[in-house]
């Protein structure tokens, strides 16, 4: 049997009346671009979040790109991020002039380590977490620093719709809603998956939001009116229509995303070295990946693929250790932790739709590699 990484078509397929109905209303109206779509997802994304805006933007990058923007990074300035993580995290910063800062991150949780960031706070301009793999970053500890330092958080949350921290005082807040700004990601595979590129900016401020929605559309103030120098970076208006068809079920499917890791945990847990990242009290993950951790990776990759199972690695090269990145002169052995998750974390197969068959062959395969 196989059994992809992901399964972006039972997703449509799921989903496929309301999805096509949207489109049809999109490209009958003709408003291709922004319009009373885009708006509606918006305010429903927004409310989702928890967060009094969310501003429709062309990719994760692109909310990236803004949300740094608009919060002033610029040439020059020193941005504090994990090295685990996907390179779109960096990219942006550099775009701007701004140089990225690694920090190390928990072992425990794979996320940006607070005590890391208190020694590398010094001099930076902006904190940028990433709520790798679903799981939410210490963002209360985070957000102290940060404050103390008085430069602002951006979060990292294109792998993390809906995932929540249970905060001191007993509120329960969703990614996107900690700090000046969240950066989600619609890339189709994602837990809340366009039909090609997306991205929203989440925020509670309102000057904030409508910098970012000047910057992504060209820095204008009416049609041909540009206060700043903008940049191309909305929501293409069909995308909008997609994601809201798919939103009222994003809950449920993070819900299912948490059983089916569970069921990994409880069937493969400790099986040779398997160690799969326990969740952290306070903190729920959405479980962008099913990530396990095993010193034989490698030769699990390659016995899962000869069995057509997709597991994948997210990620196998830590930012510091990029190739384009070398200019700024980190070595291996420079963030020991982060280089031990990129050379040991593996990604098992999952989505809402997995069925317990495909659950089961997997489960099967990982135990016959180390039988
Ligand atoms: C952690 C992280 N940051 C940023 C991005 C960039 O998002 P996009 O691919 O939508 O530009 C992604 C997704 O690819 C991601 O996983």
């Amino acid at each position: 049997m196989n059994v992809p990484l992901v399964d972006v078509k039972a997703a449509y397929l799921r989903h496929k009346d309301a999805i096509d109905a949207a489109m049809r209303d999109v490209v009958e109206s003709t408003a291709f671009i922004q319009g009373p779509h885009l708006r509606a997802f918006e305010e429903a994304f927004a409310a989702f979040c928890g967060t009094r805006h969310a501003i429709g933007v062309g990719s994760g990058t692109a909310a990236l790109h803004l949300a740094l923007a608009a919060a002033g990074v610029g040439a020059g300035d020193v941005v504090a991020v994990p090295a685990h993580s996907f390179i779109a995290t960096i990219e942006p910063v550099s775009w701007l002039g701004a140089k990225p800062r690694f920090v190390e991150i928990d072992p425990q949780t794979g996320a940006m380590d607070p005590a890391a960031l208190k020694n590398a706070i010094d001099g930076v301009r902006a904190v940028l977490p990433v709520h790798i793999h679903g799981r939410p970053a210490d963002m209360e500890q985070i957000g102290a620093i940060a404050a103390d330092a008085g430069v602002p958080v951006i979060e990292d949350a294109a792998q993390a719709h809906g995932a929540e921290i249970t905060r001191a005082d007993g509120s329960v807040v969703r990614a996107g809603g900690h700090a000046l700004a969240g950066c989600f990601s619609f890339y189709p595979g994602k837990n809340l998956g366009a039909f090609g590129d997306a991205g929203a900016v989440t925020t509670n401020d309102d000057d904030f939001a409508a910098a970012v929605r000047r910057l992504r559309d060209h820095g204008r103030t009416s049609k041909y009116e540009h206060e700043i120098i903008g940049y191309a970076h909305r929501m293409d208006t069909l995308q909008a229509a997609v994601l809201h068809a798919k939103l009222g079920t994003l809950d449920a499917d993070n819900q299912r995303r948490a059983e089916l890791v569970a069921d990994y945990v409880s069937a493969l847990d400790g099986i040779g070295d398997l160690w799969f990242p326990p969740e952290t009290p306070g903190r729920r993950s959405v479980y962008h990946h099913a990530l396990v951790r095993t010193a034989h990776r490698d030769a699990l990759l390659a016995f899962l693929k000869q069995r057509a199972i997709g597991a994948g690695v997210h990620y196998p090269v830590p930012l510091h250790l990029q190739p384009a990145y070398e200019f700024l002169g980190y070595q291996r052995g420079d963030l020991p932790a982060t280089e031990a998750w990129a050379d040991e974390c593996l990604s098992l197969p999952l989505y809402p739709e997995l069925t317990a068959a495909q659950h089961a062959t997997v489960v099967a395969a990982v135990t016959d590699y180390f039988a």
